[in-house]
């Protein structure tokens, strides 16, 4: 019998293959009930939760409100100016005054040690709501998002093309360590994860059948691939300058047509959003008056083809999270 409550949910490498797949079963009969109109709001109701963003979010803030909704509890919102932390005050301070107000805590920010240290003093559950190193609800929705379009996860060969070595590719890479999958970084070896991460992983990976892969060929590492998946190139909180070397090291790992005919026939493109796949945004725009280019991670074709699953794995944010919450307080 699995039980989560009173758990931090800070990275999956924390968890064990049972109680990631509890969670994604726990969101599935979430989103079930949901889309039959059946109220959830009696599992928490009357407890509050803090919402922290140090960067900005669209899918992760809406599906922690909503989801909290659902589930009876009230929330309160934190933006990166209207609170104290870290600037008058510090993340110990912060966690012992929320922790004695609400009954879990969400933080989005900067380095990972930071929602470690948050938990640490807090005193209630706290969810990772990404972190420069670490993407953890968003691997339950995108687990969750593949069993329902792949019918399976074990087995499943994931190909991450772009920055493997931030929050998404190092999440990508311990989710499917944890659940057996096989991985494959495709992507310039300056864009690898970290060793000791990879180190990590392989040890799991020893108990679960998993495989990881790190190619710079984007042959090898599309092909037969079942999930196509990519990330922007700049992640928030780094620097403008970076789009340079980015573009200059990362635009051959672009996901375009010919790389998704490559993996196979039934392959789903996934990508975590936001993206830069037109010029419908301003940093888009920037983009292309500066380097001409008018897609950047992922063409528009592929983004908006049949074999892209964006949207339903944007859906399942919210389903995901509302497991989280709903296990963990
Ligand atoms: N995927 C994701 O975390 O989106 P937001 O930045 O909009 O929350
Ligand atoms: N790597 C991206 C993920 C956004 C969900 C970032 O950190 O900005």
């Amino acid at each position: 019998m699995i039980n989560l409550k009173g758990r931090n949910f800070l990275k999956l490498l924390d968890f064990t293959p049972e109680e990631i797949l509890y969670l994604v079963d726990l969101a599935a009969d979430l989103k079930d009930k949901k889309k039959k109109g059946i109220l959830t709001t009696d599992m928490h109701k009357g407890k509050n939760i803090a919402l922290i963003f140090e960067k900005t979010s669209t899918r992760t803030r809406c599906s922690f409100e909503v989801a909290a909704h659902d589930l009876g509890i009230g929330t309160t919102y934190l933006d990166p100016k209207a609170s104290q932390i870290g600037k008058k005050e510090s993340i110990e301070d912060t966690a012992q005054v929320l922790g004695s107000m609400f009954e879990g805590i969400e933080y989005r920010g900067f380095e990972q040690t930071k929602v470690e240290t948050l938990a640490k003093f807090a005193g209630v559950p706290v969810w990772n709501g990404l972190t420069n190193e670490f993407h953890p609800t968003q691997m339950l929705a995108d687990v969750l998002t593949i069993r329902e379009k792949l019918g399976r996860i074990k087995g499943v060969k994931l190909t991450y093309m772009g920055d493997a070595r931030y929050n998404m590719g190092n999440s990508l890479m311990v989710v499917c360590a944890k659940l057996g999958m096989h991985f494959t970084a495709c992507t310039s070896k300056k864009y690898f994860p970290e060793q000791s991460l990879i180190d990590e992983c392989l040890e799991v990976a020893k108990t679960t059948g998993a495989t990881l892969t790190f190619t710079e060929s984007v042959e090898e590492g599309t092909k037969d691939a079942d999930v196509i998946y990519t990330d922007i190139w700049v992640s928030m909180g780094e620097p403008e300058e970076v789009w340079k070397e980015r573009i200059d090291a990362l635009l051959p790992y672009q996901v375009n047509a010919k790389a998704m005919a490559n993996a196979k026939k039934e392959a789903v493109f996934m990508h975590c959003l936001p993206s830069y796949h037109n010029l419908e945004t301003e940093v888009g725009r920037e983009v292309y008056e500066k380097f001409g280019l008018a897609e950047l991670e992922v063409t528009d074709e592929v983004f908006k083809g049949p074999q892209s699953v964006v949207f339903a794995e944007a859906e399942n944010r919210m389903h995901t999270i509302k497991a989280v919450i709903a296990a963990t307080l």
